[in-house]
């Protein structure tokens, strides 16, 4: 430290220990706080709590109990309890008293008495602050507790204090609103911890989830205790098995549980005075299934940079302009009994936009059509879901449209009443930043001639999204993907339902040291590339993981977590599963499923797979690229598609990796600028990115050819004596296609001894597709999907 300050540094102290000097510890009988001075606080013996008055409002305060240090950055006062959160006193006049009978009374100007700890006749009584931040009265003589706010909790719950039957959390209005908000933490009726929602109009369940049976959540009804605590290393009990350990346990910090006003309850800490609050658990992770986020008439939908937004279903505008929890109104038609309804009314259709409850019933076994006669019949349904379930398609009609979500991994489509009116008209939602207009303009995309026009909006766009450098996934407003889910496969439609459980459950936030201990200190090796080295390690649950570390990733942490959670959330069976990740510090991992057979370079080049296999791993790679391109809600390319990235599990089945890592990592790989945008690995590289032209789902259908290719000839591009150049990979797809044919007339020519004639077709259909999937022009090439339906449908 400089010399200088520190005698400056002393007299500062000095001087806030002088203004603090009305700081007492202890409040006795008859005395008083008064709110006019802002000194007039309790300390708890060793500082870390205030207990006093602090302002709400112009000229509204409210008496409460905060850690003394607030955030250095933010300057904001963590509050952990308040006395009178619905009814703010007056700035002037108003104080708090211990009366002479041992009644604590917080009174305003006009009010006699504003809120009370009701414990008059009691001879003698004072007023103490703990350090554990429990404000308590006790009575003098024998230190009989009178009242402690640990006892009446507001949203915050304190290592130490007993959460029990008679407790709640009730979270605040808003982040700067202190008043009663719609959420509430409890223990309900049948002994289980849960959150409820209590809007303007409505009330419901969200947490567990609803449609689970308490031992389905792993939680037990049988124990009528009701109590929870939490302690200062950061681990959660509760008497209905609800038992968990924050990220950090283990370290004695400060930290705080908190039913948050945006509807999560989490748990946070910090490490010393004047830092920030870490997030350290959270109870729902995807937070659109949160209820009345989003209003009536509205759904919730996922955006990386902000977490979530909300938007008016088509056909309904905002209630109340600034609050979503209003939702959203007819936009000037109404739904009432009509005799000519059939004719009136009409359908818009929403894939996977789910509506959680309000339906009229199940009606199961129902076409399309019949559903929607019987939702024109009800007079008062709002719309309905339509979805595969228990091996039939199911119709569930609305009376009211709440608790939406969209999510690539929800199963169902959302069919909303409509004036025909009302049908075709777009709507444009002001805080919907990807409305089908800027779609038409994304599809075309970036061409660097023309720098004033899409790029500049596609760059804003980007940026608006997350501050990408180059878009490799991009974001396509919903109603554009319109596929109906009624040509879906029935095997397709499971595997998605399987994988909507699957992303319900573990993935989590893992810390550095988790993550150092599984992979012995980082020992084994098991690959390298796509952005960093992979490590194969056993979690703390004997899972053996592939945990991968980050090289260049610059990503901020509020960024990366978004985009993890995204890739977090897909699933299918020829997708690598993720578990989760972990940001700490400089430190950037992800924890993926460990592959037993490694990737296919690593087995074309040993001979175990056969005709049949390979085709195999063709047609699930094919699928998980499908599902990537299209079933996702955002388009995920991958960009990089190539043997190395395709891992093979203990049969052999393909998933495919590293998907939706080039928007993770920043890269530049090559510093002029020509090649700046450029991604993936030469020899797989589609002609477009050479040729600035439009990105699309095509370049990963050109790569997948390739690999196809590769697993006929077992030639590799990029070991071939090719120069990769501005012609593309033109010379290396000669090479390798004369190469193929040679294979193929060999093989004609072994067709008795070699081969049999069902693996020769198996071959001859790989051929033509993967000939079709390199055609020079993108728009040419057919789509993933269309790959997966020719494969198919010569299954043998
Ligand atoms: C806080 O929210 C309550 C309830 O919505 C409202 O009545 C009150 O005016 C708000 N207070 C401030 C300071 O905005
Ligand atoms: C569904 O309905 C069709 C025609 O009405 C019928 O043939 C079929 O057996 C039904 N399926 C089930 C599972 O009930």
């Amino acid at each position: 430290m400089n010399r200088v300050s520190f005698p400056c540094l002393v007299l500062v102290l000095a001087l806030v220990f002088a203004c603090r000097s009305s700081a007492a510890f202890n409040l006795s009988m008859g005395s008083s706080l008064s709110v006019e001075n802002p000194y007039q606080t309790l300390l708890s013996p060793d500082a870390v709590f205030t207990a006093g008055f602090f302002p709400v409002g112009v000229n509204a305060f409210c008496f409460g109990v905060w850690f003394s240090e607030p955030s250095t950055s933010t300057h904001n006062l963590t509050v952990v309890w308040i006395a009178n959160r619905d009814e703010p006193v007056n700035g002037q006049h108003s104080k708090l008293t211990l009366h002479k009978n041992g009644n604590l009374v917080l009174s305003d100007l006009n009010r006699f008495t504003v809120w009370s700890s009701n414990t008059a006749s009691n001879s003698s009584a004072h007023l103490h602050l703990r350090n554990t931040g429990n404000l308590v009265l006790f009575a003098a003589r024998h230190n009989v507790v009178l009242w402690e706010s640990f006892s009446s909790p507001t949203d915050t719950l304190l290592p130490q204090q007993l959460f029990t039957r008679n407790t709640q959390l009730i979270s605040s209005r808003s982040v700067t609103n202190y008043s009663s908000g719609y959420y509430s933490f409890y223990f309900d009726k049948d002994n289980t911890l849960r959150i409820l929602y209590t809007g303007p109009d409505v009330s419901s369940l969200f947490w567990y989830d609803p449609w689970l049976l308490s031992y389905q959540a792993g939680r037990s009804t049988y124990n009528n205790t009701r109590i929870a605590t939490f302690d200062s290393l950061g681990s959660f009990t509760s008497s209905d098995n609800l038992i968990f350990s924050t990220i950090d346990y283990g370290a004695k910090l400060q930290r705080i549980f908190r039913m948050d006003p945006d509807g999560n309850l989490r748990s946070y800490s910090r490490k010393g005075l004047g830092d920030e609050w870490n997030v350290t658990w959270e109870a729902v992770l995807q937070p659109c299934k949160i209820h009345g986020i989003c209003g009536a008439n509205s759904y919730c939908s996922y955006v990386p940079s902000t977490g979530r937004k909300c938007s008016c279903l088509p056909g309904y505008i905002m209630v109340r302009n600034t609050d979503w929890s209003y939702g959203c109104k007819p936009a000037g038609f109404s739904l009432s009994c009509k005799s000519n309804a059939k004719k009136e009314f009409g359908f818009v259709h929403l894939p996977r936009i789910e509506m959680y409850g309000y339906d009229y019933g199940v009606y199961g076994n129902y076409t399309l059509d019949q559903c929607e006669s019987l939702c024109l019949d009800l007079c008062n349904c709002t719309g309905f879901h339509y979805k595969f379930g228990d091996g039939q398609y199911q119709c569930y009609p609305k009376a009211q449209l709440r608790n939406g979500y969209r999510s690539p991994a929800f199963v169902g489509d959302l069919y909303v009443k409509l004036p025909k009116g009302l049908l075709n008209a777009t709507f444009r939602d002001p805080n919907n930043m990807c409305s089908a207009k800027l779609t038409e303009q994304l599809d075309r995309t970036y061409e660097r001639s023309n720098p004033n026009g899409s790029i500049q909006f596609m760059l804003k766009f980007a940026s608006a999204l997350g501050g990408l450098e180059v878009v490799c996934i991009f974001v396509v407003w919903f109603f554009v993907t319109r596929r109906s889910s009624g040509d879906k496969k029935d095997s397709e439609l499971e595997v998605l339902a399987q994988g909507y459980l699957q992303a319900a459950g573990g993935f989590r936030r893992f810390t550095y040291s988790e993550l150092k201990k599984a992979t012995k200190g980082f020992k084994e090796e098991i690959g390298r590339g796509g952005g960093g080295v992979v490590y194969k390690g056993i979690l703390s649950d004997q899972r053996v993981a592939a945990i991968k570390q980050l090289n260049d990733c610059n990503r901020g942490e509020a960024e990366f977590l978004g985009e993890v959670s995204l890739l977090g959330k897909l699933y299918h069976m020829n997708l690598i599963e993720m578990w989760g990740y972990c940001v700490e510090n400089k430190h950037r991992l992800l924890v993926y499923e460990y592959m037993e057979h490694g990737s296919l370079e690593k087995n074309l080049s040993s001979d175990v797979l056969d005709w049949r296999k390979r085709y195999e791993i063709a047609l699930g790679t094919a699928k998980g690229l499908a599902y990537l391109h299209e079933e996702c809600l955002e388009w995920v390319l991958h960009c990089d598609v190539k043997p190395q990235n395709i891992l093979l599990d203990s049969d052999y089945n393909p998933k495919v990796a590293d998907f939706g890592l080039s928007k993770l990592l920043n890269r530049s790989e090559h510093t002029s600028s020509e090649f700046s945008r450029i991604r993936g690995t030469r020899g797989y590289m589609a002609p477009e990115w050479v040729h600035n032209m439009p990105i699309t789902s095509k370049v990963d259908v050109y790569s997948y050819g390739i690999v196809v290719l590769e697993m006929l000839t077992g030639k590799n591009p990029t070991e071939s004596n090719v120069q990769w150049d501005e012609g593309g990979g033109e010379t290396y797809k000669k090479i390798i296609v004369q190469s193929v044919m040679e294979k193929i007339n060999l093989a004609a020519h072994h067709a008795e001894t070699n081969m049999g004639g069902e693996d020769e077709e198996k071959l001859e259909i790989l051929v033509e597709v993967a000939l079709q999937c390199i055609q020079e022009d993108g728009n040419a090439r057919p789509s993933m999907s269309q790959v997966v339906e020719m494969l198919l449908h010569r299954e043998f």
